[in-house]
């Protein structure tokens, strides 16, 4: 009998390590060892290097093994890695939330550290909630969302996701109720009509006083689909928001630090929430921390009536932030609005032969976002491989073949990842 020692590392790893969204002893899909990694690039266990296109699920901005990033976890690790922060702080934290509330809309002041995205969507959903019970209002529970979203994984965040369409749909017995309305029906170009915000508005009139917050990933829809709307949508959101006593809650996780061509996406429509989360490139990829930013406001009312309950461990963390004051100064010193309009021009130009096939249902580019949408769920595990032999790292999934890559991806690296998804595109569709 085989233990698990005799097994080859793929095997082990095939067999007894979930990765994300998978099942173990897979038949059907390979995983790919990664040996090394550096700019834009990441070695496999074969020596082949590949350019990657989805900045390690979005949060890569400066790339791998940037020097200026190591050094700076390098000075932090000499002096500690991670104190507690009830009752303590330390400036890394401090410098991270001066900075966060600098760059975020102005009425954005008070900041909550958390350990991932999904973990800030819970403290967003908390936030919001205890907020109304502070004011009395203790019926004001629901979350409005739309149709399409995608927030994280964790019980609270599962529960504002697509409960039909999204990947969480067997906990729904679980799940605590929120409101769902469709996904906003007019695409980013567009205008909003009041027919395409009707229902958001019938939902929000009739249910105000059962409502804390509605809750959006602003302007794309990140996981659920690749999907661009309308910042019009957006804006009347917000003034009907105010209107009724309803809070807004935006999700930021995957839009923030530049990717969509705004600092936040939020002002595509020139517009503040109350709550916003941000994550994934906030550190520049290089560990996990989010943050949760509420206006004083919220902050203040909250206090007024006793303590906001949420702590994790790690809240803090001195190493992340640290790492997160250096890729934000980076950001800006390397002049991110200019490396992400260079590539939505490249994207826009190498994606275009894309949309001449029939079996592609469009084509579209925002920021450093590009998108081939096809009319059938494409074969991962088939269109990863060819992929690779073209020197690439994507992940498509359901009917959607798109790419994020870093941004200091060059002119000629996105060319030959372009080509690659075109390549890839017609040999197996036209
Ligand atoms: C828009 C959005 N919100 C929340 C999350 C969850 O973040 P995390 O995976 O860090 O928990 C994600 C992750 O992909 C996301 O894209």
């Amino acid at each position: 009998m085989h233990t698990t020692k005799d097994l080859s590392n793929a095997e082990f790893d095939r067999n007894n390590v979930w990765h994300p969204y998978s099942r173990i002893s897979a038949k059907d899909y390979n995983y790919y060892e990664v040996t090394d990694a550096d700019g834009v690039f990441l070695q496999l266990n074969n020596n082949n290097w590949l350019i990657d296109g989805m900045s390690s699920w979005w949060c890569k901005v400066h790339g791998y093994n940037n020097s200026i990033i190591n050094a700076a976890i390098h000075q932090q690790l000499k002096k500690f890695s991670h104190v507690m922060f009830g009752g303590l702080t330390h400036k890394p934290a401090i410098d991270l939330a001066r900075t966060l509330v600098a760059l975020t809309p102005k009425n954005l002041t008070t900041v909550f550290f958390a350990d991932s995205g999904s973990v800030a969507i819970e403290v967003a959903i908390k936030m919001a909630i205890q907020y109304w019970h502070a004011k009395g209002k203790i019926n004001k529970t629901k979350i409005v969302t739309v149709l399409g979203g995608y927030y994280g994984d964790t019980t609270g965040c599962m529960s504002v996701c697509d409960p039909e369409a999204g990947m969480h749909y067997k906990f729904s017995k679980i799940l605590p109720k929120h409101i769902f309305v469709s996904r906003p029906k007019c695409q980013y170009h567009e205008e909003c009509s009041d027919d395409d915000f009707a229902e958001m508005a019938k939902t929000l009139n009739e249910n105000q006083d059962n409502i804390a917050a509605v809750l959006l990933e602003p302007i794309v829809q990140g996981a659920g689909g690749m999907y661009f709307y309308s910042p019009a949508y957006i804006s009347r959101l917000r003034a009907l928001c105010d209107k009724l006593n309803i809070l807004l809650i935006h999700d930021e996780i995957a839009t923030g630090f530049g990717r969509t061509g705004k600092l936040f996406a939020c002002e595509h429509a020139n517009i503040t929430p109350d709550i916003m989360c941000v994550g994934k490139a906030l550190t520049g990829g290089y560990m996990t921390l989010a943050a949760t930013i509420c206006t004083s406001e919220i902050s203040s009312v909250i206090s007024a009536s006793g303590a906001f309950m949420h702590g994790p461990t790690f809240m803090a963390n001195p190493l992340a932030c640290a790492t997160a004051n250096c890729s934000l100064k980076l950001l800006i010193e390397n002049n991110w609005q200019q490396q992400v309009s260079n590539i939505e021009k490249t994207l826009t130009a190498g994606l275009q032969p894309c949309s001449k096939l029939k079996a592609v249902k469009q084509v579209r580019v925002l920021g450093a976002i590009g998108v081939v949408q096809m009319h059938n769920k494409v074969d991962l595990s088939k269109l990863q491989h060819e992929f690779i032999s073209r020197g690439v790292w994507l992940r498509p999934f359901n009917d959607l073949i798109y790419v994020m890559p870093p941004y200091i991806i060059t002119k000629q690296e996105l060319e030959t990842l372009c080509d690659a998804i075109v390549k890839t595109i017609f040999a197996n569709y036209s």
